[in-house]
């Protein structure tokens, strides 16, 4: 199981509120205008970031489901946003995707799931969700750009993206060619799917969430490469004696709506 602290989750949802592309919101929003009520699972839902950013935009009464294996953030999940009403659940989405209630659901999504994710499990989402509108949204894509460039950058984001990689429970993750990945299932399932960049552009503004993301980046290295412990600590070092950085960290979000009819 990974863990995710909610105060992570927290640090991170700013920024990934206003990273989130909006023209593929506007166009699940044109796509829920038609319908009466709408029913959304949100799968490996954290603290409910996803229901906070795309309820308020979806001008139909709707209930969410929101699904994630970790009580704590569960519990934390609000009841209710604009015209949402939202129940949580208890779930290994690794190995009861299929149990979930399925034949309820008009919209799935997610976000800052896929990379967890094995191509394997992709595919059946998209046979599970065969007919439902899908939303994935800030999926890690690789691209990683510290400004200014310091001693090891380059190694240590190459042991970052290795221990991407590892298992997540879901099988082999496929780290940050989820979102693509995700794209060709959809394309040989014969369904349109679109992606659009959704970074992340953190200034100094964000020095909290820098902080935290390059902490994470270091542990993975570390995790990696245990043998480069102490060259990993003086890349931190490096970094965090900068005056200050900008970061920016490629994102994904996906939308694929289904055939009319
Ligand atoms: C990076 S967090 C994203 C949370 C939330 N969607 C957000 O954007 O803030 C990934 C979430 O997936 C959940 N998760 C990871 N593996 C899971 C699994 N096997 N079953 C259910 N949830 C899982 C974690 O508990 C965590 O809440």
């Amino acid at each position: 199981m990974t863990a995710f602290a909610a105060d992570w989750l927290a640090l991170r949802e700013p920024a990934d509120r206003v990273a989130r592309d909006l023209e593929l919101l506007a166009r699940l929003a044109d796509w829920s205008a038609d319908r009466g009520r709408l029913s959304v699972l949100d799968l490996g839902c954290g603290t409910g970031a996803s229901l906070r950013a795309v309820a308020p935009l979806l001008a139909v009464p709707q209930s969410w489901l929101l699904v994630d294996q970790d009580p704590d953030l569960l519990a934390r999940c609000p009841e209710t946003v604009g015209m949402a009403t939202a129940a949580t659940a208890r779930f290994d989405l690794a190995a009861d995707l299929d149990l979930l209630p399925w034949d309820a659901v008009d919209l799935v999504t997610a976000s800052a799931l896929l990379d967890l994710v094995s191509a394997d499990w992709l595919r059946r989402l998209v046979a599970l969700a065969r007919d439902k509108a899908i939303y994935m949204a800030l999926s890690v894509d690789g691209r990683i750009e510290l400004t200014p460039a310091v001693a090891d950058d380059a190694h240590i984001l190459e042991l970052v993206a290795a221990h991407h990689r590892r298992d997540k429970s879901f099988g082999p993750a496929l780290g940050h060619t989820a979102a693509a990945a995700l794209r060709d299932v959809l394309h040989a399932a014969g369904r349109a799917a679109e992606l659009r960049s959704a970074d992340w552009v953190l200034g100094p503004e964000r020095a909290a969430l820098q902080a935290a993301l390059l902490d994470g980046y270091a542990a993975a290295a570390a995790e990696q490469a245990p043998h480069l412990a102490e060259r990993i600590r003086h890349w931190r070092a490096l970094r965090a004696a900068l005056s200050e950085q900008h970061l920016r960290i490629g994102h994904q979000d996906l939308l694929s709506l289904p055939a009319a009819g």
